[in-house]
């Protein structure tokens, strides 16, 4: 799959995001090492906080399955903007990428930014600041 088809579902994915206090809708698409693609949508709450993002509904999708290491990651949100992935889904995005992972922040279809993680969460606690514990 490439980058094009990731966006796509990306953008199919926003359909099932559930956003009656925001009505930001939010997709993401991401696709594992072993090629298996997974989407998420944004899920809100009324308590506001209990509020999940979509790349971390996709994330927990694929591991909840036995899928912990993710090669890309396309998320879009408003098609009018650049919707760059908030601290927390940043922070578990390290946590399951493979060293080449990408993510691809998408405008729409046509337009859309590759990054690596550490351009977007550098300096980031990881796995490797607890293995001497
Ligand atoms: N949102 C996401 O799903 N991903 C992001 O990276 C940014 C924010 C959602 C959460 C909430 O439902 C809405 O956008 C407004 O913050």
């Amino acid at each position: 799959m490439n980058y094009n088809d990731l966006v796509k579902k990306a953008i199919e994915a926003k359909k099932f995001a559930y956003t009656p206090y925001s009505n930001f809708k939010v997709g993401a698409a991401l696709i594992t090492e072993n090629g298996t693609v997974y989407t998420g949508a944004n899920i809100e709450n009324a308590s506001y906080g209990a509020t999940n993002c979509a790349e971390r509904t996709a994330i927990f999708k694929a591991v909840s399955e036995g899928h912990t290491k993710i090669r890309a990651l396309a998320v879009v949100g408003d098609e009018s903007q650049y919707t760059y992935p908030c601290g927390i889904c940043r922070q578990v995005m390290i946590e399951f990428a493979t060293e080449d992972f990408k993510i691809i922040i998408v405008k729409n279809k046509d337009e859309y930014i590759v990054k690596t993680i550490e351009e977007i969460l550098p300096g980031a606690f990881t796995i490797e600041n607890l293995k001497k514990h």
